[in-house]
């Protein structure tokens, strides 16, 4: 019998497949055509277009970034460097309760959600609106999209500083399932600031309640995460609850010198939930934060590193500390002054970053400021730290545990259909990286700095990036929330 040799776009041979679902990896040679993955296993009598040796280095699901604020950067900055060079092909934009759509301004964005742009930048009132801006576009990643609480706030509330009205609860509720409807994942919270935190958890509930049907997640930046965290993780527990809906703490850490060494104790209240309840959380590997400048923050105990200041821009890469004492008043004065600004925290212990990193509830997410000037290093260097530091160098957790905490379990969580695996019919999002040279290279001195190791990543089947250049073409699109898998639970 005569065999004819099937075709592929591309075949990528020899390579060290980690398949996203946390299983040892295996030599595998992989066909992509079409965009999508067409066969797995030894494909030597295979033609392609393109043939890449990988030459026993790894392959993965390309990263997907759960945790971004990036909702403006893929349109105004579509060849999306920071996040491409690290082998992310699939951004979750709308964290933290700040989303730029669906979003009419009054006037300036409320903080934090200046952190996505100022008001020129809002010009999506409804979700839809952002969907097509965002295909138009044409970013090098894919993109999909959280509503923010406090985005759906601002819509409705002239005064931020309460709790939102039944009238004003009627058309945020409105607002979201339009957008639900449209594709959105679900919707996001930031409790934690001004804007937000006056919102009581029935207002969340009321919201909450309507992802249920729509087979979406709720994800949280908790009321506190300092000394009173457990309660705000028992709030955002009650939320899925009662709303039926399940839950990812976003950026889960220990905040605060008296708050140190207690991530074994929030993590064992992340366990005892889970018995209950779907129910998981994201990460950054860096022991420092970042948002805007918060006066409550200002305590005296850490150090706070300016990253921007709108009266004072000079002061960028100063600490507070040393800008109070040139200027000859208190941190809590200086802070007020440098106000509207940005700031790198000081605030977290090695040892709770590791356990929260290591867990295997935890997801990777990089929390990555794009519009700061000196951006926290977490913006280009959080995939390959997880690989390159963590797994790698400290051993901290396998490699292939690492892939799944970017790739397989992101995906089953947040209901991203056909993606964060290896897998025959799925899109070809895929990155190749050398195991042994996988490193971050960006640092809080020089933050904007391409990774070492990754090789190569392909979104939707097109190789958009390889051995430090952008490809001629960008791949990405809007995704839209896909069906998760049954069990919810099972899934998380
Ligand atoms: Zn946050
Ligand atoms: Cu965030």
């Amino acid at each position: 019998m005569h065999s004819h040799p099937e075709a592929a776009d591309t075949l990528i041979v020899g390579a060290q497949l980690y398949d996203g679902t946390g299983v040892p990896p295996v030599e595998r040679d992989i066909a992509l055509r079409a965009g999508k993955i067409v066969a797995i296993g030894n494909l030597t009598n295979w033609l392609a277009e393109e043939i890449v040796e990988a030459n026993g280095r790894a392959l993965a699901p390309g990263f997907i970034d759960v945790h971004t604020h990036d909702d403006t950067a893929v349109i105004h900055s579509p060849q999306m460097l920071p996040k491409l060079t690290q082998g992310v092909t699939t951004v979750i934009v709308g964290n933290c309760g700040i989303s730029a759509a669906p979003v009419t301004l009054s006037g300036a964005p409320p903080d934090p959600m200046n952190l996505l742009g100022s008001r020129e930048a809002f010009c999506y009132p409804t979700f839809a609106a952002y969907v097509a801006a965002v295909n138009a576009a044409r970013p090098a990643v894919n993109v999909a999209a959280l509503v923010g609480h406090t985005a759906l706030r601002s819509n409705q509330m002239a005064q931020l500083g309460r709790a939102a009205s039944p009238a004003e609860l009627a058309r945020m509720s409105a607002q979201l399932e339009e957008a639900l409807a449209q594709g959105a994942l679900g919707l996001s919270s930031g409790l934690a600031y001004g804007s937000a935190c006056a919102a009581p958890v029935a207002e969340i509930v009321a919201l909450a309640q309507l992802l249920a049907a729509a087979g979406a997640i709720y994800t949280t930046h908790l009321r506190t995460e300092f000394d009173a965290i457990l309660e705000a993780m028992e709030e955002a527990y009650q939320v899925g609850q009662q709303a039926r809906v399940p839950v990812v703490i976003s950026h889960l850490k220990c905040a605060g010198p008296a708050n140190w060494g207690r991530g074994t104790e929030i993590l064992a209240s992340l366990e005892q939930a889970r018995r209950l309840q779907p129910v998981g959380c994201d990460c950054y590997p860096y022991s420092r934060s970042s948002s805007t400048l918060d006066l409550k923050q200002v305590t005296g105990d850490i150090d706070i590193t300016i990253t921007w200041s709108q009266p004072h821009p000079g002061m960028a890469g100063k600490l507070l500390g040393e800008i109070a004492a040139h200027w000859q008043t208190s941190q809590l004065e200086a802070a007020q002054r440098l106000q509207p600004a940005g700031a790198v925290y000081h605030n977290m212990a090695e040892d709770d970053v590791r356990r929260i990193l290591a867990h295997p509830a935890t997801m990777i997410g990089s929390d990555g400021l794009p519009h700061d000037p000196l951006p926290h290093p977490r913006l280009w260097g959080a995939f390959p730290r997880v690989l390159g530091h963590y797994a790698r160098d400290e051993g901290l957790l396998s490699l292939q545990d690492a892939v799944r905490k970017m790739t397989g379990l992101s995906a089953r969580r947040f209901g991203l259909a056909q993606r964060g695996e290896v897998r025959v019919g799925y899109h070809a999002d895929l990155v190749l990286f050398d195991q042994a040279r996988v490193r971050d290279v960006a640092t809080f001195d020089a933050p904007e700095q391409s990774a070492a190791g990754i090789d190569a990543v392909w979104v939707n089947g097109v190789l958009s990036y390889r051995d430090g250049q952008p490809g001629s073409e960008r791949a990405g699109h809007f995704i839209a929330r896909g069906a998760r898998a049954a069990s919810a639970v099972e899934v998380f």
